[in-house]
């Protein structure tokens, strides 16, 4: 796990919990202890426990409980903790002053960043993911790489880093020889090509049958590739204007989805053609790479197969042909020489999990990722249907994403339509559209990215569990108090109100949002700041139950208690914000 740095002043109580021990473990221990990580958990029996006794005893040679003691006499929490209670064989049991509390809820509430902390260094963070290939249906597969992905730069940038996002599509192969030939066949301006712009997967089918379909298509497409690769203009301008036709679907699909990604962050495979040969060359003279059958091929330190043989990464095909590996060979080299990454996420399917591991050891090998860049593979699992298989129409057909799109927000605008047939058409429609696609992404976020998920819109729109419109409609709620209270004339406080139970346990969960975020943006990890709001929005139907806000007779009550309301609202926006989902004004 990387080490999350947080300078200045935060209000999240962990962290300044883990300060006030490590000064602690050097005035008890000696300075040499000052790091060690003080292991702060939430805890059952009090807010948080401190469980560090432990480790520590282990590496003083001393009883835990001992320890516990020790650390105690040392730790100085008297301002912000109640005395800590050693419990079991030295967890120290902390609750926190419930002024404090308030006091940080207060800091939270002045905060424009809402406790995200800012980095120590703000890094480069190159993140390349969707990748859909051109003249083919987008599936639910390269659903979740666009919603994942998108999630992570979204948060990453809130947390102040600077983000290249690069969208490495399809875009170059042995298939364009048969889409280009069919292309020129239908009419590059008639209704077929059209297709390209709605349902690519009718276009690359149809151009399929003919190459298998015998006579002389598939030797004209052979021949087609060739031309294409030795630079044919003619064959280039085909080439892009089917390049181009399928970037309005691409782009269909991303504005339907929210998703952030424009042409700017358009880096196909193709953009790396003319550094291929310069890639094999390389490897080829700093003796990484040698002819093995044929084929230019490199064998990564331990990367064995069958029978314990070494396994080959082929960089140039025994025909000359440059395949998916040199791409990203290039791409690496360019992403750390050029763009300057400190960081380089692959929001990619697991299936490609060796791929990966190999291109990063032999760009390591090579020089072109040194160790001070980090590469992560954030592996995508599957979208299953209710079979339990990959998710496919009846006929076998892989799903046309934006048919599922479509029926989300047409089931999203039925149950809108019921539940408030009061609001105008345009609200209602924009209501759905947040409903639909928000249910959807968030199912796919709010699951581990690694493991699969089956895809069951039913439960993806429901209006109760972790699910996005639950969380829109806390925050609906919550607007709807304001334009109420707004109404009345009442006021929110400055601070939000943290005495009760109940406030005091919804003040906590706020301050939770900035770690949360930190977490996410360190580990590649959404799920986490979905279960984060799911609980934060539990702790405020809580609070609110136990809570009147507008009933509530003492007015300084109840300007701070919707201050503490207002906070939350903020608080849910902003998280929902980061993972690329929409909250409607009202639902
Ligand atoms: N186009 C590929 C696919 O559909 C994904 C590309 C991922 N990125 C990369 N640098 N290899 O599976």
């Amino acid at each position: 796990m990387r080490r999350a740095h947080y300078p200045g002043r935060m209000p999240a109580p962990e962290i300044v919990l883990t300060q006030r021990f490590q000064s602690a473990f050097a005035a008890a221990f000696g300075p040499e202890h000052a790091e060690a990580d003080p292991i702060i958990r939430p805890s059952q029996f009090a807010d948080f426990q401190c469980n560090a006794a432990m480790g520590l005893a282990k590496r003083l040679g001393r009883k835990p409980r001992d320890i516990a003691a020790d650390i105690l006499a040392h730790v100085e929490l008297s301002d912000i903790a109640e005395e800590p209670q050693i419990a079991g064989p030295g967890f120290l049991n902390i609750r926190l002053r419930t002024d404090w509390v308030a006091a940080q809820a207060a800091e939270l509430a002045a905060d424009p960043r809402l406790g995200a902390p800012v980095p120590e260094r703000a890094e480069t963070v190159v993140v390349d993911y969707s990748a859909p290939n051109v003249a083919k249906e987008m599936h639910v597969g390269h659903l979740r790489t666009t919603v994942v992905g998108d999630s992570i730069v979204r948060t990453l940038e809130k947390l102040g880093h600077a983000v290249v996002r690069q969208n490495h599509i399809g875009d170059w192969g042995t298939p364009f020889g048969m889409l280009i030939e069919h292309l020129l066949e239908v009419g590059e301006d008639g209704p077929e090509a059209e297709l390209l712009k709605t349902d690519p997967n009718a276009f690359y089918q149809a151009a399929r049958a003919k190459f298998d379909g015998g006579g002389d298509f598939a030797e004209r497409a052979r021949r087609r590739v060739a031309t294409l690769q030795s630079g044919d203009a003619e064959s280039l301008r085909i080439w892009t204007n089917l390049v181009d036709l399928s970037k309005q679907y691409f782009h269909r699909i991303y504005d339907m989805l929210d998703v952030t990604l424009t042409d700017e962050h358009l880096a196909g495979e193709s953009t790396y053609n003319d550094q291929l040969e310069s890639v094999c060359e390389d490897l080829e003279a700093d003796g990484i790479a040698r002819i093995s059958d044929g084929a230019l091929c490199v064998f990564p330190e331990g990367f064995t197969g069958r029978d314990e043989q070494p396994l080959p990464l082929i960089i140039r095909k025994s025909d000359g042909g440059y395949g998916y590996a040199t791409t990203d060979l290039a791409a690496i080299r360019h992403r750390v020489r050029d763009l300057g990454a400190d960081r380089i996420a692959y929001v990619v399917g697991t299936a490609q999990e060796l791929h990966f591991r190999m291109v990063f050891t032999t760009a390591s090998e090579a020089g072109w990722l040194p160790e001070s860049v980090e590469p992560t593979h954030v592996k995508i699992g599957s979208v299953l249907g209710e079979d339990g298989k990959i998710l496919r129409t009846r006929s076998g057909a892989s799903l046309r994403l934006m048919a599922l799109l479509e029926e989300a927000v047409a089931t999203a605008r039925t149950v809108i339509d019921e539940l408030r047939p009061d609001l105008p058409e345009a609200e209602r429609e924009q209501i759905a559209h947040d409903i639909g696609i928000g249910g959807v992404k968030y199912a796919d976020l709010s699951t581990a990215h690694d493991s699969d998920y089956t895809f069951d819109l039913d439960r993806m729109l429901a209006l109760t569990g972790n699910t996005a419109p639950y969380l829109q409609y806390a925050v609906a709620r919550i607007r709807s108090i304001g334009r109420r209270a707004a109404a009345e004339g009442v006021t929110a406080a400055e601070a939000p109100l943290v005495a009760n139970d109940a406030e005091r346990a919804l003040a906590l969960q706020l301050l939770e949002f900035g770690p949360t975020l930190a977490a996410v943006g360190a580990e590649y990890e959404p799920h986490r700041l979905c279960a984060y709001l799911f609980s934060l929005a539990q702790a405020f139907t809580a609070f609110y139950d136990a809570s009147p806000i507008l009933k509530e007779a003492d007015a300084e009550v109840r300007a701070g208690r919707l201050a503490l309301a207002e906070l939350t609202e903020r608080v849910l926006v902003e998280g929902l914000d980061a993972l690329g989902v929409n909250a409607p004004q009202q639902m």
